[in-house]
């Protein structure tokens, strides 16, 4: 399989703080790629330095056979990665078909998105726009909400819309930072299935998450993140049994049951 995002010797220095300590990994194309890791571990750094948000104090990272580290963070967006953030960002006051909108206008800076709107969009762009989003909308189970105001969704649904604006730069790879957050068991099994349909039909995702149940069900492949450190890469499976990830975050809870002897 080939790669579609390579870090190597990724490392984040914030003053005294070691954020992101010489990290590698090599996330294959068409695949779920989870970044787990307790509290402050540098996950969020990590997606901040893959998109251009942060420097690299030092290393490299490869997005598609290319070096992107270095680049401003829209090139990185147009060169094909989407991401959410880990603070919900939506525009209450707007419609969702609005809110999708935006992540088509690369340039509009969030809170100028309404002027840009008003003002500067054409016509015929603003309906290439529109049915573009609305293309999305179905995609994510939510055209038929696309006239709602946003703040009258609920969480769950507010989530999900902004992997919708994600998509509206054709990513191949979109970068997740905790969409499970805050989601009750209904809303996070809607987002599974959100997650696992748009990746069947093309998406590779890099997932950050702390719920385990949505990492666990749907990764191809875990790094673990501690004090910026990597210290357990695999498949769920490995990285539930390994040891060193049990004591710094997981704990017990999804160690594979070892068969007794003479059970069946
Ligand atoms: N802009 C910044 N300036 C200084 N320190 C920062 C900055 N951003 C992050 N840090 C620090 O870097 C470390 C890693 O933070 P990061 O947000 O990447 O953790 P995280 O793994 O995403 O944690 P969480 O699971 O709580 O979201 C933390 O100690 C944090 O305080
Ligand atoms: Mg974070």
């Amino acid at each position: 399989m080939s790669s579609i995002l390579k870090a190597s010797n990724v490392t984040k220095k914030f003053k005294g703080l070691v954020a992101v300590d010489d990290l590698d990994f090599d996330m294959k194309d068409n695949t779920i790629h989870s970044l787990i890791g307790p509290n402050g571990a540098g996950k969020t750094t990590t997606v901040n330095l893959i998109t251009g948000v942060h420097d690299l104090t030092s290393g490299s990272v490869e997005f598609d056979g290319k070096i992107i580290s270095g680049l401003p963070t829209y090139k990185i967006a147009r060169s094909g990665i989407g991401r959410t953030f880990q603070n919900i960002k939506i525009f209450s006051s707007m419609t969702v078909l609005e809110n999708i909108m935006v992540g088509g206008h690369e340039q509009a800076k969030l809170g100028l998105v309404r002027g840009v709107f008003d003002f500067k969009a054409s016509k015929a762009e603003e309906k290439k726009l529109r049915e573009k989003a609305e293309e999305i909308l179905n995609k994510i189970g939510m055209y038929e909400l696309k006239d709602k105001l946003m703040k009258n969704l609920p969480y769950g649904r507010q989530k999900i819309s902004e992997i919708g604006r994600a998509m509206m730069n054709d990513p191949i790879l979109i970068l997740l930072d905790e969409p499970a957050a805050g989601l009750n068991p209904s809303e996070r099994a809607e987002l599974i299935q959100v997650i696992t349909k748009t990746h069947r039909e093309g998406f590779s995702y890099f997932l950050i998450e702390h719920n385990m149940d949505v990492v666990m069900n749907i990764s191809d492949y875990i790094t673990v993140l501690n004090f910026g450190r990597k210290i357990a890469e695999g498949t769920p499976k490995e990285v539930q049994n390994n040891e060193e990830v049990i004591k710094a975050y997981l704990g017990n809870k999804y160690v594979t049951k070892k068969k007794v002897s003479g059970e069946v």
